[in-house]
Order: structure tokens, then C-alpha cells, then sequence
């Protein structure tokens, strides 16, 4: 019986959640798996990691001891295929993410992918159809993607009260996101790619549309910036419906990780991400003053929409169900990155690509 015909009539929630915990595959365990494995393991309920799997064994062997009853297992296809799997978790290096996924839709296994779903556009679109195919057979999905911002508390609110109205029809989005540093190999497609997709994400999500089109200003260097790199930049994201998102992307500023989404509309506007927990005041050579903390990095700050995302990524997928962002949203991820880094190079306002849903 699937689970559409087990939810036909029954109670909700309990009755329609299989008793076993979800078995979860981990491939790919450096810093991002890691963490995912640990919240599965003491944070997440329902869920069991019985597999672990990475390129270097030992890394492998080391998470793997911190989990009661978890297998490493060398090949992350063989992990894919294990009778004892029910879900993976994806969080390899972007260019093994396309053969794990497709793996995983073959097998009918759902799976949580980090972003991005694949390297490019063409191959994202690929995932989209093999999973629109098995849907089509079986009634169900099976990719989420791993933009984690949908499921952090404030943006979770900002998009309540975009939907509900409370700002009237949403016209402007300025979005700032800003690092301490970044390693020296970060170039400025790599803040496109790994840094601005996150916004681009963000404004599909608050305001239920496409961009449409991608323009990137260069503004003057900070000469903290990565040798030769452009550092800020400042992204403009066109919507289909005449919206437009301003990004500013700055990794080297040396302060902290500061994430801030801004959205205008036509009766108000609303602003998040001011890590305004705890504000302390003290007293100073220059005075008393009022000051808040910044997080450090992304951990820090998204720590509790990681928790979230797990959490309902499980939930749903024991009821054979999906409840994120999907293969859909990698996709128009991608082609929207695409155009930003041809922006970036070309100086021009460029069009996005892509099909139409
Ligand atoms: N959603 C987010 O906030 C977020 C943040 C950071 C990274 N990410 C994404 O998570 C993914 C992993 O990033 P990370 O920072 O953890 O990288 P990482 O380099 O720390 O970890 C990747 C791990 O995968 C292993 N690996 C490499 N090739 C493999 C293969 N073919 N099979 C199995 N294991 C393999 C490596 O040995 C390493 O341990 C990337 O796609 C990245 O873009 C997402």
C-alpha cells in the first residue's frame, strides 16, 4: 500500500508515520555531512544514520564511530543501493551530486541534496525530468535541495507576512551577505555560485517568481579581496513580474557573517537577520555603548534552520513525501547562476535560460 493510500481517510500525523525510524545513508562527511550526520544522531528524531561514506575511508571510519550501529560503506552508489537504506543524504563535492542523484531517483530513494543539485543548468534539468518521470509512475517525489534559509525561523516569518499581505505587494528586495574571509582559492564566480545562489533561492522564495534577468556591477575592490578578484559585487536579480532583488556580496569584510533580507512593498516593509538576540550595554573609553553579537559564520547563524530542514526532511520522507525546496528550485538555481557569472564577465544585463515548468 503507498503511503497517498494509507493517508486516504486515516488519522494525521501519527497514524500515517511508519513506526520504524528512517535508515539514512551520509555521503560525503567533511564539514557539511559531518554536521548532518551529528543532528541526525542527537538532534533529528525519527531518523537513524546506519551508513556513512566518503572518499577518504578515514574520515569515513572517525563520524562512523560516533554512531551507534552506522557502517561505512566505500562506494557511494553502494551505499545508494543498500537494502538497509531508506534515505540519503547527499553533501559530497558539487560534481558528484548528479550521478548520486540520479542513483537515488533510480532506486526510488528519497534524497536530500546539498546544494548545488549538479554543476550546471543542463545536467539540473536532466534530474528534473528522471524525477518528473518517476513521479509520473509512482505519484511520488523524492529530491530536496539543500537551500537551508526556507526553513530558518525569520525568513520563515518574513514570507508569512509577504504571503499574508502584511506589506502589500512586495516591489524591492535588498539583500546583503557578507563574510569575515574566505579561503584563497574563492574567486567572484565562486560568490556567485556558492554565495549569491543562497539569495537567489531566497527571492524565489519570498516572492513566488523566476528572475528573469541577471545583471553584476563590480564595484572598487576591497584590498582585502582575494588576489585579482572582484570583492564586493553587486548583483540586481530582474523577476518575471518587474521585481528587483539587490544583492551586495562581500566575503572579506573582516567582521563576521552578516545575512540581511530586506523586503519593500507597497504598505511597509520588513527587514531580518539583524542578530539582535542579546544587546549589552557597556562602558567604554569612548563612552557606554549598545552592542549585539554577529555570528561567525554560517553554522552559527543557520544552526537552527539546519535543525528545521533535518527535521521536516525526515518527517516527510517517511511519509513518502517531500516538503522543500526541490529539483525544480535546484534548476532555476543554476540557470540563474549561469547568467550571473556571464553578467560577471560580459559587464551586461544578462537573460536567464530556462524552461518553462
Ligand atoms: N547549504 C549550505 O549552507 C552549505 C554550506 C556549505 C557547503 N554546502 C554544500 O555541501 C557540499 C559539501 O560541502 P562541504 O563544505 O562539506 O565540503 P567538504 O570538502 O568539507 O566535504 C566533502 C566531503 O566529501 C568527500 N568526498 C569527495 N568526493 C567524494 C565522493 N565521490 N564520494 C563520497 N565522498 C566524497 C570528501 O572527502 C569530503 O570529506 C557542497 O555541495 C557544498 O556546496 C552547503
Amino acid at each position: 500500500m503507498t503511503t497517498a493510500e494509507t493517508r486516504a481517510g486515516a488519522l494525521p500525523a501519527l497514524a500515517d508515520v511508519p513506526v520504524r525510524d528512517l535508515r539514512v545513508a551520509v555521503l560525503g562527511v567533511g564539514m557539511m555531512g559531518a554536521d548532518h550526520v551529528a543532528r541526525l544522531h542527537s538532534r533529528v528524531s525519527g531518523a537513524q544514520v546506519v551508513a556513512v561514506s566518503d572518499a577518504f575511508a578515514e574520515k569515513a571510519e572517525q563520524v562512523a564511530a560516533g554512531v551507534p550501529g552506522c557502517r561505512v560503506v566505500g562506494d557511494p552508489l553502494a551505499a545508494i543501493a543498500d537494502d538497509d537504506v531508506d534515505a540519503v543524504v547527499i553533501a559530497t563535492p558539487g560534481q558528484f551530486h548528479e550521478e548520486q542523484v540520479l542513483a537515488c531517483i533510480e532506486r526510488g530513494t528519497p534524497v536530500l541534496c546539498e546544494k548545488p543539485l549538479t554543476m550546471d543548468a543542463g545536467s539540473s534539468l536532466a534530474v528534473v525530468r528522471a524525477e518528473d518521470e518517476h513521479t509520473a509512475r509512482t505519484g511520488r517525489r523524492l529530491v530536496q535541495v539543500g537551500f537551508m534559509r526556507r526553513f530558518d525561523p525569520e525568513y520563515a516569518e518574513l514570507k508569512a507576512l509577504v504571503d499574508g499581505g502584511g506589506l502589500g505587494e512586495p516591489l524591492v528586495v535588498h539583500c546583503t551577505h557578507r563574510n569575515a574571509s574566505v579561503p584563497p582559492y574563492f574567486t567572484s564566480e565562486m560568490m556567485v555560485n556558492d554565495s549569491v545562489v543562497h539569495e537567489v533561492d531566497v527571492a524565489r522564495f519570498l516572492l513566488d517568481e523566476e528572475i528573469a534577468a541577471v545583471t553584476v556591477l563590480r564595484p572598487r575592490a576591497t584590498r582585502h579581496a582575494v588576489a585579482d578578484q572582484s570583492d564586493p559585487l553587486l548583483v540586481l536579480l530582474e523577476t518575471t513580474g518587474g521585481r528587483v532583488v539587490d544583492v551586495e556580496c562581500f566575503v572579506s569584510t573582516g567582521v563576521g557573517y552578516e545575512v540581511r533580507t530586506e523586503v519593500v512593498g507597497e504598505d511597509g516593509s520588513a527587514m531580518i537577520g539583524l542578530d539582535a538576540g542579546l544587546v549589552r550595554a557597556t562602558a567604554g573609553p569612548a563612552g557606554a555603548s549598545r552592542s549585539t553579537g554577529i555570528a561567525p559564520d554560517f553554522r552559527q547563524r543557520f544552526g537552527r534552520a539546519y535543525d528545521i530542514e533535518l527535521q521536516r526532511w525526515v518527517d516527510a520522507a517517511r511519509r513518502g513525501e517531500v516538503d522543500g525546496p526541490g529539483a525544480w528550485d535546484g534548476y532555476a538555481a543554476q540557470a540563474v547562476c549561469a547568467a550571473g557569472v556571464e553578467a560577471l564577465h560580459s559587464g551586461q544585463r544578462t537573460v536567464v535560460r530556462m524552461e518553462a515548468r
